[in-house]
């Protein structure tokens, strides 16, 4: 058992600018269709990426039926799975393994391995490759939450030079044999005292990923503030492979300013398509110079609610109710900003069978649009973080002594989530 270091979020300055209000594209500035940067297909390894743009991974988001919806609007992209606890799907953990399934339609199997001890992530990847479970592995190394980072995971793991250096390098080798490419999801760092982004940018490059994610924000930032993009634009500069960058992208005006602003090959987009897989399509749009956007009726919303909901049940193989559970969040994302009432909302939260949602999507008024002042607004958590738990010590050094190694690997969580 390793005890904890808890680090004060240092973080904190635009904490009053937790939620962005109707300005909040200042600093963003939103570019003109006219002047709309291109981006250039992406190939990781020997996967096209026509249109680099990604849909970010999200614990409890991102399975198939959401992916499907996304890439239904979208480019062809990459749309990749939330992240599996390597030791999860090593111990084959049913809901593990669930979350490794992929939708016939899916053109990329992308898959994200989230675990802290080297060769537990090696085995999983070697389980993806044996079984061809994937066309590309993702790695995590962005993840905030406590849970993950009290034991050295996500974001807190690029500190550890050695260990992350020794991860990426096996799964690297195991994927490599078979094709695979290897990516890396990275955070700036722990806090701005203590950055990792250049660096592990420059050994995922050294190790032989075929791209790396920035998500401009420290774990202490958590989702608050805004994801300060000239980290992108300076990874970009820094790294010979592809840069994408991640933070804050929620409607396509911001994609396109992103890639203008830091010169990134392509652009990953988190919180912005919750309730609205559509983002995808008028992302793509963007790029491709046009100036359609997607702004569904209400009647539209909820015919996407229930093909959600069907899509879940399948996932849930039959199971109603866990898919209808599951739906949930979903709908409250869904329903964001439109003039819908506290009871209707609640209503939807009580559903346990798809004859119950789609009795709610009846009593919906199909002519509502959602206000224009709501649209492209950030979404999701925005919250700064409270504190950064690490293990015990985990800042005194760079690398790992061995005591430590044996405490951490020895408490590898089998079931952390987001
Ligand atoms: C609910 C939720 C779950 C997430 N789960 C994951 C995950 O499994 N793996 C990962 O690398 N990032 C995860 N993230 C982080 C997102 O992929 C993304 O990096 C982050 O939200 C910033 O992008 P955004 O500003 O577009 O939301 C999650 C974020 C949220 C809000």
């Amino acid at each position: 058992m390793i005890t904890e270091q808890i680090l004060p979020s240092r973080d904190r300055a635009g904490e009053q600018d937790d939620r962005r209000g109707d300005t909040s594209y200042a600093d963003h500035p939103v570019s003109h269709v006219a002047d709309a940067p291109h981006i250039a297909p992406v190939d990781l390894g020997n996967v096209h990426v026509q249109t680099p743009v990604v849909l970010s991974p999200m614990a409890g988001v991102t399975n198939w039926p959401f992916r499907v919806l996304c890439e239904e609007y979208g480019p062809d992209g990459l749309y990749v799975a939330e992240m599996i606890t390597a030791r999860a799907l090593v111990a084959r953990n049913p809901k593990a393994l669930r979350l490794c399934r992929f939708a016939p339609s899916e053109s990329i199997r992308s898959l994200q391995l989230y675990g802290v001890n080297p060769s537990i992530v090696e085995q999983a990847a070697k389980i993806v490759v044996d079984e061809d479970m994937a066309d590309h592995v993702d790695l995590n190394f962005g993840c905030p939450v406590p849970k993950v980072t009290r034991r050295g995971g996500g974001s807190a793991l690029p500190w550890k030079t050695d260990i992350f250096q020794e991860l990426i390098h096996r799964v690297v080798k195991v994927c490599d044999g078979a094709g695979i490419p290897v990516t890396a999801k990275i955070r700036v760092g722990i806090d701005h005292e203590h950055e990792t982004f250049m660096e592990a940018g420059h050994i995922a490059q050294e190790e032989g990923c075929a791209a790396v994610t920035l998500h401009a924000r420290t774990t202490s930032e958590y989702y608050g503030g805004h994801s300060d993009w000239d980290r992108i634009t300076q990874l970009v500069d820094a790294l010979d492979i592809p840069v994408f960058g991640n933070g804050d992208i929620w409607g396509a005006d911001d994609a396109l300013a992103m890639v203008s602003r830091t010169g990134c090959a392509g652009v990953a987009i988190g919180r912005g398509c919750q309730g609205r897989p559509w983002l995808f399509a008028d992302i793509d749009h963007a790029f491709r110079g046009e100036t359609e956007r997607v702004n569904p009726s209400l009647g539209e919303v909820g015919r996407i609610i229930l093909r959600h909901a069907q899509l879940l049940t399948e996932f849930f193989d039959g199971d109603e109710r866990m898919a209808v559970h599951d739906l949930r969040k979903h709908v409250a994302w869904y329903l964001k900003g439109y003039p819908v009432g506290g009871s209707t909302r609640k209503a939807f939260m009580e559903c346990e069978s798809l004859a119950d949602v789609e009795r709610e999507i009846d009593r919906l008024d199909p002519t509502l649009q959602l206000p224009a002042q709501v649209l492209n607004k950030p979404r999701g958590r925005v919250r700064f973080a409270k504190k950064v738990h690490l293990p015990y010590g985990w800042l005194d050094s760079r690398e790992t002594t061995h005591d430590m190694r044996e405490a951490l690997f020895g408490d590898d969580p089998m079931d952390a989530s987001y």
